[in-house]
C-alpha cells in the first residue's frame, strides 16, 4: 500500500466513526509562549483538553506534522543512527474531547490495524500502565480488560511510567496509555528470542506503531496530580514506522516516505545507499533533516540565530555537516532535495508545494554560507594542531570551535584524527557544561500554580469595541524570572486587551481597584488560549471589581501600524505582484516591520509607488470593514488573504479596508485617515529571497519629518540660507574639487622648488650624503621627493621631519638601499629611537620609514642625533 493510500485509509477511517478531519496545523507554533514546535498530535488542541476552548465537534482526527527536537521530547541525537526515530514526522490521531473514552478509542484502535490495515495478530503487542506509588495512581484495569478482549493476554504487557503515562509537558493535561507494539522480526529471529522480552528495549524491528493516551489528569506545578474535569482520548500513531509495516520493509527509511529523498541523494553524490554504514546515516540524517527543515521554512520559520530559527538552522547544519564529512560534498545540494519533497508531499501538504522556491532558495544560501565557515573552521583546526605540542589538542580549543564555528566534537575529532591527534574531551565538556550552566541561570524561572478565585468563568475579549470595563480576577499566579524579578500573570473574567499575537505587541494600561489605588499592567499575552495581564503586583482585594482600562495612545498607534501593515501587504501585491506572500510582521507602537517573498532588491522607484499607492488609500478614508466570526471558507471565497504557517479556526475574522482584505486577530483604525500618512523608512534583505520594508506611520511620521527639517535648517543656515540648497552644496563641491587639484599642483611645484635647494644642503659624512632638517610639505610629497633625490643620488640618507601643527611631529627617514642593505643602516630603527623625542613610534622597511608623534617640540635634538647614525 502506497504511503499516501496509509494516510488517506486513517482518515477515512475515523471519518465514519463521525470525527471531523481537519488539516495539520503548522509544525512552527508563532503564538505559543510555552512550546516552539507542534511536537505531538495533540498540541494543536492543548486549549480544548485545559478547557479554555470549546471544539465545535467533539471527535477530530488528522495527519500532524510534528517536530521533536528541542524541549521535552528531543530525538534530534538520535535521528540517522537507527531507522526509526525522525526530526519531522507525521502523527497519525484521533481526539475524543469528553466524549468516548477507553473502550472505543481501543475498539476502533485494533479495527483498523486488524481489520482496515489486515495486520496480523500475531505480531501485535499491547502495553497497559502498572500503576506509580510516588503519584497514587493505579495499575489501569480498564484498559487491561478492555484489550483482553481482543488480544491474548500473554500479549498484554504492563509497563512502567516512563513508556506508559504520557504528559504534554512538565505542566498540564496527562494520563495513562497504552501503546501498540509490532514485531517484524523474522520467523528464525523470532524463534531465537521471544519478541515480548523486546518490547521498550530499542530494538529497530519490534517498535511502538500507536500510542493511546488516556487523558484524566492534570499535573500541577507542585507535580502533584489532578482529576480533569471531563475525560479525553488523545491518540499517535507513527505514519512512517505504520508505513514500515505495511510496506513490509525493515526501516522506515525503506518506505517510499523516504526512498525518493533517498535515490535523489544517490544521484547528486554519486554515493550508494546500503554500502557502508557511515555513508548511510549520512544520507538518512540528510533525507530525514531536509523534511523537517523545509516543512519549517514552508510554515514561514527561517533559519536563524535565535528561538525556533536556530534549531531549525542547528537541524539544516547537522545535514551540511554529514554530506560534507562523509559524502564528502563540499557544494551546496541539499536544496536540490526540496523538489523531490515537493513532489511527494504537495498532495498531503500543499504548503510545501507552493512554498518550493522559498525553501530551495532559503537552503542554498544556508548551505554555502554554513560551507564558508566550515572552511574557516577547518583553517584555524589547523592552526591550532600546528600549535600542538604533544597529541592532544586542547579541549578548549576544540570548545571555541564549537562555539564560533559551529563544529560539533565528533567533527573536530574526526579531522584531528585523520592527522594523527585526538582532543581532550574532558577539557571540551567542562566548556560546554559551563556554557549550559550560564544559560540556565539566564533563563531560570519559577512558575508557581494559578491560585483560582472564580470557577467556570470564561475570559471574554471586548478590546475591540472598548478600551476600559469592569472586570472580576478569576485566576493569577507568580513567575519569578531572573531577568523580570517577581511578576504576576492576572486572568479576568472579560478583558479590553488586545494580547501579543498576529505581529501586533500586547496591549499595556492598567487595573484601577474601587479605592482608586493603580496596578500596571506591563503586557498582555495569550497562552493556551486565555489572555494573561502581566503585573508587577497584585491588588489588595482580590475580589473586588475592577476597572481595566487600555493606554488608548499605545492601543491607537499599534491600531495605525497594523491597518498601515494590511495596505502595505496590498501595495507590495498590486505592485511587485501575486508572488508577494508575507513571511513576517511587527506591529509595534513606534514602527511597522514586514517580511515579504519577493526575489531581488525593491527599487527607489517602486519604493516610492508602494508609498504612495498606501498614502492614496489613506487619503480615501477608507472605512474599516470588520467581519467576526464568519467560516473560513467563506472568508477564502471574498477574497480574504489567509497567511501560510498561520492556524486558524473554523471561524475567523476578516478585516477589509477597500480591496484589502486579511484574516486577522488583530485591532484596526475605524478607517484609514486616521493613519495620517505611512512613510517607509528601510528596505533589505532577510534572507535568499525574504525582503524586509520598516515602515512608520502617524505622529511618528510628523517626528521624522520635524527631525529632517531641523538637520535641513542646520545645514541651510551654515550655508547661509541659499535659495536652492542641493544646487548651493553642489557648487561647494565642484569648489573643492578644483581647489584640492590645484594644492596639489602647488604642492608639486613646491617640492620641486625645494629639491634644489635641499640638495645644495647634503653634506658629505663617512661618504654619506647626508641631510637631516625640517620642511614644509605633506607626507606624499615628502615621500616623493625622497625617492626623487635617491633616484639621483647615491649613498643618500635622509632625515626629514615636519609639524603640521602644535600637537603634531612625523619623521621620515629614506636611506638608498644599497647603502641600507652594505652597511646595515636601518631606516625603521632610525624613526623608531628617534620618534621617541616626538613622543611617538612608528617603523617601516630599512631604506623608507616614517614615525609620527605629538611633540614637534623634539624634533630639533631629533635632527641632531640623526647624523649618531653614520659617524
Ligand atoms: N500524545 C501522544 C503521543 O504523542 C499520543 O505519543
Amino acid at each position: 500500500m502506497k504511503s499516501q493510500d496509509i494516510r488517506t485509509k486513517f482518515l477515512d477511517f475515523f471519518k465514519s466513526k463521525q470525527h471531523d478531519i481537519v488539516p495539520s496545523a503548522p509544525m512552527v507554533l508563532k503564538n505559543d509562549p510555552t512550546l516552539m514546535f507542534t511536537n505531538s498530535g495533540m498540541a494543536p488542541f492543548k486549549e480544548y483538553f485545559l478547557g479554555n476552548a470549546t471544539p465545535k465537534n467533539n471527535r477530530i482526527a488528522d495527519s500532524q506534522k510534528c517536530l521533536r527536537v528541542s524541549g521535552k521530547h528531543n530525538d534530534l541525537e538520535e535521528v540517522g543512527y537507527d531507522t526509526y526515530h525522525h526530526t519531522m514526522f507525521e502523527m497519525l490521531g484521533n481526539w475524543s474531547f469528553g466524549d468516548y473514552f477507553k473502550k472505543e478509542a481501543i475498539a476502533w484502535a485494533w479495527e483498523l490495524l486488524t481489520e482496515v490495515y489486515k495486520i496480523d495478530k500475531d505480531i501485535l503487542y499491547v502495553t497497559v500502565f502498572e500503576g506509580d506509588e510516588k503519584d497514587g495512581t493505579k495499575m489501569d484495569q480498564e484498559a487491561y480488560d478492555i484489550w483482553k478482549q481482543y488480544i491474548s493476554e500473554d500479549r498484554i504487557l504492563m509497563g512502567n511510567k516512563k513508556d506508559n503515562f504520557w504528559e504534554m509537558g512538565e505542566q498540564g493535561p496527562c494520563g495513562p496509555c497504552s501503546e501498540i507494539h509490532v514485531d517484524i522480526r523474522s520467523a528464525e529471529e523470532k524463534a531465537k528470542i521471544d519478541g515480548k522480552s523486546l518490547v521498550n528495549e530499542d530494538h529497530p524491528q519490534v517498535v511502538e506503531i500507536w500510542n493511546l493516551v488516556f487523558m484524566q489528569y492534570n499535573r500541577k506545578a507542585d507535580g502533584s496530580l489532578a482529576g480533569l474535569p471531563a475525560k479525553h482520548i488523545d491518540t499517535g500513531m507513527g505514519f512512517e514506522r505504520l508505513c514500515m509495516v505495511l510496506q513490509g520493509v525493515q526501516s522506515n527509511y525503506d518506505t517510499d516516505v523516504f526512498t525518493p529523498l533517498i535515490r535523489e541523494i544517490e544521484t547528486i553524490t554519486g554515493v550508494g545507499y546500503g554500502k557502508d554504514e557511515k555513508v548511510d546515516i549520512a544520507i538518512r540524517v540528510i533525507a530525514d533533516h531536509v523534511r523537517a527543515v523545509a516543512f519549517a521554512i514552508a510554515d514561514g520559520q527561517l533559519p536563524s540565530n535565535n528561538g525556533a530559527g536556530y534549531v531549525i538552522r542547528r537541524i539544516l547544519r547537522r545535514a551540511i555537516r554529514y554530506g560534507f564529512t562523509f559524502l564528502n560534498k563540499k557544494e551546496p545540494f541539499i536544496y536540490k532535495l526540496a523538489e523531490t519533497l515537493a513532489h511527494q508531499m504537495g498532495n498531503a501538504f500543499p504548503e510545501i508545494r507552493k512554498q518550493d522556491n522559498l525553501v530551495h532558495n532559503v537552503i542554498k544560501e544556508e548551505e554555502a554560507s554554513f560551507l564558508r565557515t566550515l572552511d574557516q573552521g577547518l583553517l584555524l583546526l589547523d592552526k591550532v594542531i600546528e600549535e600542538t605540542s604533544g597529541k592532544t589538542v586542547s579541549g578548549a580549543k576544540a570548545f571555541e570551535l564549537y562555539d564560533t564555528y559551529g563544529f560539533p566534537l565528533d567533527l573536530t575529532q574526526l579531522i584531528a584524527r585523520e592527522k594523527g591527534y585526538d582532543i581532550n574531551e574532558e577539557e571540551f565538556n567542562m566548556g560546554m557544561k559551563a556554557q549550559k550552566d550560564r544559560s540556565r541561570a539566564a533563563s531560570a524561572s519559577e512558575t508557581s500554580d494559578w491560585v483560582i478565585l472564580l470557577d467556570d468563568e470564561v475570559e471574554e475579549f471586548v478590546g475591540y469595541d472598548t478600551l476600559s470595563v469592569d472586570v472580576r480576577l478569576t485566576r493569577y499566579r507568580k513567575v519569578t524570572t531572573k531577568k523580570d524579578g517577581d511578576q504576576y500573570q492576572l486572568v479576568f473574567n472579560m478583558t479590553p486587551f488586545y494580547p501579543e499575537g498576529g505581529g501586533q505587541v500586547g496591549d499595556r494600561g492598567y487595573i484601577e481597584t474601587p479605592n482608586g489605588d493603580v496596578i500596571y499592567v506591563i503586557d498582555t499575552k495569550k497562552e493556551n488560549n486565555v489572555i494573561i495581564h502581566f503585573t508587577k503586583n497584585l491588588p489588595k482585594n482580590l475580589n473586588d471589581t475592577f476597572k481595566a482600562v487600555v493606554n488608548d495612545e499605545h492601543r491607537r498607534l499599534s491600531a495605525s501600524n497594523h491597518s498601515a501593515t494590511h495596505l502595505l501587504h496590498q501595495a507590495l501585491r498590486t505592485i511587485l505582484g501575486d508572488h508577494v506572500e508575507q513571511k513576517g510582521s511587527l506591529v509595534s507602537p513606534d514602527y511597522l516591520r514586514f517580511d515579504f517573498s519577493h526575489f531581488s532588491k525593491v527599487d527607489k522607484d517602486q519604493l516610492q509607488e508602494i508609498e504612495e499607492f498606501v498614502n492614496a488609500r489613506i487619503r480615501e478614508n477608507l472605512p474599516l470593514e470588520e467581519k467576526r466570526n464568519i467560516p473560513m471558507q467563506q472568508a477564502i471565497d471574498e477574497g480574504a488573504i489567509a497567511l501560510f504557517g498561520e492556524k486558524y479556526e473554523d471561524s475567523v475574522r476578516a478585516i477589509r479596508f477597500g480591496q484589502s482584505m486579511e484574516l486577522c486577530g488583530g485591532t484596526h483604525v475605524p478607517q484609514t485617515g486616521d493613519i495620517w500618512y505611512f512613510k517607509i523608512k528601510s528596505e533589505g534583505a532577510v534572507a535568499a529571497g525574504i525582503r524586509r520594508i520598516e515602515a512608520i506611520t502617524n505622529v511618528a511620521v510628523g517626528e521624522y519629518f520635524e527631525d529632517v527639517e531641523r538637520n535641513y535648517d542646520a545645514v541651510k543656515q551654515l550655508l547661509k540660507n541659499p535659495k536652492d540648497i542641493a544646487k548651493s552644496v553642489s557648487g561647494l563641491q565642484d569648489e573643492n574639487a578644483a581647489l584640492k587639484k590645484q594644492i596639489e599642483q602647488l604642492l608639486k611645484d613646491k617640492a620641486k622648488n625645494m629639491k634644489g635647494d635641499l640638495k645644495n644642503q647634503l653634506q658629505e659624512v663617512n661618504g654619506v650624503q647626508f641631510l637631516a632638517t625640517k620642511v614644509d610639505l605633506d607626507p606624499n610629497s615628502i615621500k616623493d621627493l625622497m625617492f626623487e633625490l635617491g633616484g639621483e643620488i647615491n649613498n643618500l640618507f635622509l632625515l626629514f621631519a615636519t609639524a603640521p601643527s602644535t600637537d603634531k611631529a612625523m619623521l621620515t627617514c629614506y636611506i638608498s638601499k644599497d647603502l641600507a642593505n652594505e652597511k646595515g643602516y636601518d631606516a625603521g630603527k632610525v624613526v623608531r629611537e628617534l620618534g621617541k623625542l616626538i613622543h611617538g613610534g612608528g617603523g617601516g622597511q630599512n631604506f623608507f620609514a616614517t614615525a609620527g608623534g605629538k611633540n614637534p617640540g623634539g624634533i630639533p635634538k631629533a635632527l641632531e642625533r640623526a647624523k649618531d647614525y653614520i659617524a
